[in-house]
């Protein structure tokens, strides 16, 4: 087993609804360290940044301004393989697909604002956590 670390945004629709402490209740229950946690708003250039691999695509836009609309919260997050067990606990991306008991399938109602972020790859991970944590 490999100690991992990975970016998890808690999106702006997590903020406003108020389910950050029943996040993080999950991710800390499940046994993984948050080790990096602050609050923000995500600047346009870094959200598209953060993003690149969606630039172009139909739904772009949208995300973009989706996650710069409001606060976030930035979390990293280590632990044995926590790349893959994060994207697990998450749920799949659309909230109709997201199994009940994973944080999408228990309250996501919409495809854009679905209220977590993980890096989906060791690779991206180590991009997206020099971009919003570098002093880490
Ligand atoms: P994320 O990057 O936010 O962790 O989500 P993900 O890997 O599960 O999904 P991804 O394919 O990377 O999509 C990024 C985010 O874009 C929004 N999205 N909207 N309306 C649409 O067709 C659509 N498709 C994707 C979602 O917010 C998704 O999480
Ligand atoms: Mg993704």
């Amino acid at each position: 087993m490999a100690v991992e670390r990975t970016l998890i945004i808690l999106k702006p629709d997590a903020v406003q609804r108020k389910l950050c402490g029943e996040i993080i209740r999950r991710i800390e229950n499940k046994g993984l360290n948050i080790v990096g946690m602050k609050m923000t708003q995500i600047p346009v250039a870094t959200a598209e940044q953060h993003y690149a691999e969606h630039a172009g695509k139909g739904f772009f836009k949208d995300l973009v301004a989706f996650m710069t609309g409001s606060k976030v919260v930035l979390l990293a997050v280590e632990g044995d393989e926590a790349i893959g067990l994060m994207r697990t606990l998450m749920g799949k991306t659309k909230f109709t697909d997201a199994a009940p008991g994973t944080i999408r399938g228990d309250y996501a109602y919409s495809f854009t604002e679905n209220l977590i972020h993980g890096s989906d790859s060791p690779e991206s991970a180590a991009r997206e956590l020099k971009l919003f944590f570098p002093e880490l």
